[in-house]
């Protein structure tokens, strides 16, 4: 029988166990975590992922700062922001929304950020620290994915895993997680022969590509773990993942569905990682 995995149930979890933890530590520390949450532009799906943050920090008791700036804002100007909020004592956790508007070089964004504030895990720093194995921050979507994989119960020791999708939000930490695990990991992209050949080596298959609909049930082992970080808007409307759910989910043993599965576990993360922040200045 196929399980799907519930993330809004798993994320609510992980959000009431960081919200108990935060109590704690403001009890022993007088320390309530914050987080800033910078929007340059009016990218509406960006909007909704920031409200969501904000929503997110309120529920766990955290503190948090929303600086939502015009399209136009100049590169200058939001590394002033970056400083001050670096130097800012009851700001613990730094997080500038993806994508940036053309003219801002998002890498000189991120390099900006304290290490220690980079909650989102994208500072060079932090992406040294897991390639060694050592990371500070993990970035939070394939964080939220490991948590969703470790409630399966399923062992990645010398599993194959293979990730199709090579972003460095999602795909290449993915990989360096699921390595981390033991796993035997394959990552495919857009130039990669024969892809159903290669995802239906998979005992855990990711897909983070950004296609709807694009991984059938001929490109997945009878029994697999199936995991859609895919977020795609529909020309009705309607949110879809990178899955071919229904016809996919009769060969897996787990799937996450879309909307409900991975993208809830991302925010929970965030407020994992704030916490981290917080808890890593005593
Ligand atoms: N845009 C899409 N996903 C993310 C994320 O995890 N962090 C940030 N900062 N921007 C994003």
């Amino acid at each position: 029988m196929t399980v799907i995995i519930d993330g809004n149930k798993i994320a609510q979890e992980v959000r009431h166990s960081v919200r108990k933890e935060a109590l704690d530590f403001k009890e022993k520390t007088g320390i309530v975590p914050g987080l800033a949450v910078i929007l340059v532009g009016e990218d509406p799906a960006s909007q909704v992922y920031v409200g969501r943050k904000a929503k997110a920090c309120a529920e766990v008791g955290f503190l948090s700062r929303e600086y939502k700036l015009s399209a136009d804002t100049s590169e200058a100007k939001l590394l002033n922001i970056i400083d001050e909020l670096n130097a800012d004592q009851v700001i613990h956790g730094i997080l500038v929304q993806l994508p940036l508007p053309k003219h801002i070089h998002t890498d000189k964004i991120i390099a900006a950020i304290d290490p220690q504030k980079d909650v989102d895990g994208f500072h060079p720093y932090n992406v040294g620290g897991l390639v060694s194995g050592n990371p500070l921050f993990v970035p939070c979507t394939p964080r939220g994915i490991m948590e969703l994989i470790s409630r399966t119960g399923i062992e990645l020791s010398g599993k194959e895993a293979v990730v199709v999708g090579r972003s460095n939000i999602v795909g290449k930490p993915m990989a360096l997680l699921l390595l981390a695990q033991h796993a035997t990991v394959t990552i495919c992209h857009s130039r990669t022969k024969d892809l159903p050949a290669v995802t239906r080596r998979a005992d855990v298959l990711i897909a983070a590509v950004g296609k709807p609909h694009m991984i059938k049930a001929n490109m997945v082992k009878e029994g697999a773990v199936v995991i859609d970080v895919g977020v795609n808007r529909l020309e009705n409307g309607k949110l879809a993942g990178d899955v071919a759910f229904d016809e996919v989910a009769a060969k897996a043993s787990f799937i996450t569905p879309v909307p409900g599965g991975v993208g809830p576990m991302t925010i929970a993360m965030l407020m994992k990682n704030t916490l981290d922040a917080a808890r890593m200045i005593i």
